[in-house]
């Protein structure tokens, strides 16, 4: 069966494939229900592995792919970049069967526009290709993160990577204002650099083989790395974000959210509220655990935080250490997983301790909330370097983490002037995302060009 649109035309259908990580889910449903909203079709092809629930999304089609990967998050983040590649060959075979097969059907290869993937998926972007369906690759981190991806060969050759320890504050010349500890790298060298040389290498090639760029950031937050990034690629790049604020409606949340903690910050004072939260994928060791949980609770600030059940590396459970509970009464709540978005809107939330993922980073700036950054991998370091030196919405808490240090950060965050000047620009960069996703905003335009974009295809 064809669908038709309102004025009687075939609808154009997007397919989409996401990579099967919370962080690379959301932004591409977010996507999903945006292009749905501007009157197309949608069909999702998605992994077994981390599979999302296809009842959040009644007017989406699903096409699972099977994948045999055993379920659970990877332990480290050189598994995670294994586990990439496994992804790819694991849903090689099946993704070509069950997309010829949609093609096959009839009245449906006139009606599909694209497949839109994550750029991680380079293998499936070239069945797509083989098949003759026009691709477009979705980047789920920021543009300057991208400058790192294809820069990444030259940084080699130049010797800033593999990273070493004396030359880690060493600024790159070459891709400003990173220094050499805010590259994604990942591992000092060896079999692990190598794949992450792969890794990146593989992402630049399925967008430089696509038919467009989608990038879920906006030109105010961005402008010379947006401005670099379409004049290194000859290709149409759309920066259509905050893609959260445009599309709010599609959860796509692999953990169940915890509503209950919206109410608790609504009767909390505003801006008193540090939110904690380390992503999906961030893990600790258990001193660690303890020593956070001590510096939070010295700090005598109020708190929200969410501690998932894999934070700690090895245990079963994030157990906290005894006394905390006693220590933090009445001015501090825990949940396995919050609702993050909307914790973000809240007056209540005055700061944000994240791991820096990349939406994390975007969501706190664009709900006006500064952040204190504890990067751990991948892209993390460098959008904390933007989220310091650059917006100068927050600070880093690097070394190593023990209480007192803990403690002063939180702080300096929530309670001095540097915290509250801080808090003013993150209110700042919020007015620059408003002004981008409102009428005639840069996100707005950007997203009417994708959508003339794809009919074109
Ligand atoms: C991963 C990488 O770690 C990150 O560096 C990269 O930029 C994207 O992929 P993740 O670690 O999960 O992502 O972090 P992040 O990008 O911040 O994404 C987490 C998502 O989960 C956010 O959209 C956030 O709103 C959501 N979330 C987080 C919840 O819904 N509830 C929570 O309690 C915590």
């Amino acid at each position: 069966m064809i669908s038709m649109g309102t004025e009687g035309n075939l609808r154009r259908r997007v397919l989409v494939f996401p990579l099967p990580y919370q962080g690379h889910l959301n932004p591409m449903f977010q996507l999903a229900g945006l292009l749905h909203a501007r009157g197309f079709a949608i069909t999702v092809f998605h992994a077994h592995f981390n599979a999302p629930d296809p009842s959040g999304h009644p007017a989406f089609d699903f096409i699972p792919v099977p994948d045999g990967m055993p379920a659970g998050n990877p332990e480290s983040v050189e598994v995670t970049v294994e586990h990439i590649f496994t992804v790819n060959r694991a849903c090689e075979a099946p993704f070509r069967e069950r997309l010829a097969a949609l093609l096959d059907a009839p009245g449906r290869r006139a009606e599909v526009a694209c497949l839109v993937a994550d750029a991680h998926l380079l293998t499936l972007v070239n069945v797509a290709q083989q098949l003759g369906v026009p691709t477009l690759a979705l980047r789920t981190g920021s543009a300057a993160c991208f400058r790192n991806f294809m820069a990444y060969p030259m940084l080699c050759d130049k010797g800033y990577l593999p990273a070493q320890e004396s030359r880690l504050d060493e600024p790159v010349g070459e891709l400003p204002p990173y220094r050499v500890r805010d590259l994604m790298a990942i591992g000092n060298g060896g079999v692990v650099h190598d794949m992450a040389r792969r890794l990146m290498a593989r992402a630049v090639e399925a967008v430089r083989a696509s038919a467009g760029f989608i990038l879920n950031t906006f030109d105010a937050l961005e402008a010379d790395d947006l401005a670099t990034t379409r004049r290194d690629l000859a290709l149409p790049v759309f920066d259509i974000g905050p893609l959260h604020k445009i599309s709010p409606a599609a959860s796509s949340s692999l953990l169940t959210q915890d509503p209950g903690c919206l109410e608790w910050l609504d009767a909390q004072a505003p801006a008193s509220v540090l939110y904690i939260s380390f992503g999906s994928l961030a893990n600790m060791s258990g001193a660690e655990l303890a020593e956070t949980a001590w510096g939070i609770a010295d700090s005598g600030q109020p708190f929200l935080w969410v501690l998932r059940r894999d934070l700690v590396r090895g245990a079963a459970e994030a157990a906290l250490p005894a006394g905390f509970d006693e220590a933090t009464r009445g001015r501090g709540k825990i949940v396995g997983w919050a609702p993050q978005e909307d914790v973000l809107a809240l007056a209540a939330v005055g700061g944000f301790w994240t791991h820096c993922g990349w939406n994390s980073t975007l969501e706190s700036a664009c709900g006006g909330v500064p952040m204190l950054c504890r990067p751990c991998f991948g892209d993390q370091m460098g959008n904390a370097r933007y989220v310091e030196h650059v917006w100068r919405a927050g600070i880093t808490l690097d070394g190593e983490l023990v209480r007192g240090k803990v403690e002063a950060a939180i702080r300096r965050l929530m309670r001095s002037k540097e915290g509250d000047e801080m808090r003013e620009r993150a209110r700042e960069l919020k007015s620059r995302a408003d002004e981008a996703i409102a009428e005639d905003g840069s996100s707005r335009r950007s997203i009417d060009k994708l959508v003339d974009h794809i009919l074109s295809l």
